[in-house]
């Protein structure tokens, strides 16, 4: 386990820019992974209106996510979703994500798909950003995927792209072949492999790397883990 000296938070955005594409189902794996297998202090927010990484952990959306009190869930500390995100100021969403922030922690983001949100326009902007673009493993998602790439590379934001949903069939492989050729070393060395045990994982309200940590859906995540701490990443 890598000794980490940062004196403030370390900001892991997940994003895609399309919908349904897997990034809460990776952020709430993520998240569990870092602090169970990695002892990590980890928040996680939930910047999606729709709530749902706040419903895929068991919990209620709140009236006001901005001021609701952070919840403590499998030795984490979740920042609530509500749909009243929808709109809020840009500086009100930096402030959010100002009071999530301690030293030495790290703070996995669950973003909304949209690209032209207060939400990407704020993690884009924040110092000490890595982000985390998790497409699916299909043609539709690439063009997304490297717009959200292009974004923070236009800002210089460091970040990663990790395929989700592989699985043996030619488009997939195809969709995999794309993006690695096009992104090179931004690519994780992690896939994502579809699995039933995400669905199962969902419907007892726990990370897949929590319900299920052997799947293969859960060790790649975990894998996915290990590979950003040791980057220094998380
Ligand atoms: N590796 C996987 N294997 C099987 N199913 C998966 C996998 N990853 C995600 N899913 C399924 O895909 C669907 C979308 O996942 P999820 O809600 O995490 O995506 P999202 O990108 O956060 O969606 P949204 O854009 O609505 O926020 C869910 O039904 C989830 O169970
Ligand atoms: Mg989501």
């Amino acid at each position: 386990m890598s000794v980490r000296q940062s004196d403030t938070a370390r900001i892991i955005a997940v994003g895609s820019g399309k919908g349904g594409t897997g990034k809460t189902t990776v952020a709430a794996a993520l998240a569990f992974a870092l602090a169970n297998d990695h002892a990590r202090d980890v928040a996680l927010i939930d910047f999606d209106p729709q709530g749902s990484l706040t419903r895929f952990t068991g919990q209620r959306a709140v009236a006001d996510p901005l001021q609701a009190e952070p919840v403590e869930i499998l030795g984490m500390t979740l920042y609530r979703g509500g749909a009243t995100l929808a709109g809020v100021s840009p500086s009100a969403l930096t402030q959010h994500l100002r009071r999530a922030s301690r030293p030495g922690r790290t703070i996995v983001v669950d973003m909304r798909p949209m690209l032209d949100d207060p939400g990407h326009a704020v993690v884009l902007s924040t110092p000490g950003v890595f982000l985390l673009v998790v497409p699916e493993l299909n043609p539709e998602s690439i063009p997304e995927a490297r717009k959200l790439a292009a974004m923070a590379e236009a800002r210089g934001i460091p970040f990663r792209v990790v395929g989700n949903k592989e699985e043996n069939r030619r488009p997939v492989k195809r969709a995999l072949e794309f993006l690695s050729t096009g992104f090179g070393t931004e690519m994780s060395d992690v896939v994502i492999k579809r699995g039933a045990a995400v669905a199962e994982a969902h419907e007892r309200q726990l990370p897949v790397t929590a319900y299920a940590p052997d799947s293969p859906p859960g060790r790649a995540i975990r894998a996915l883990a290990d590979e950003l701490v040791a980057e220094g990443v998380a």
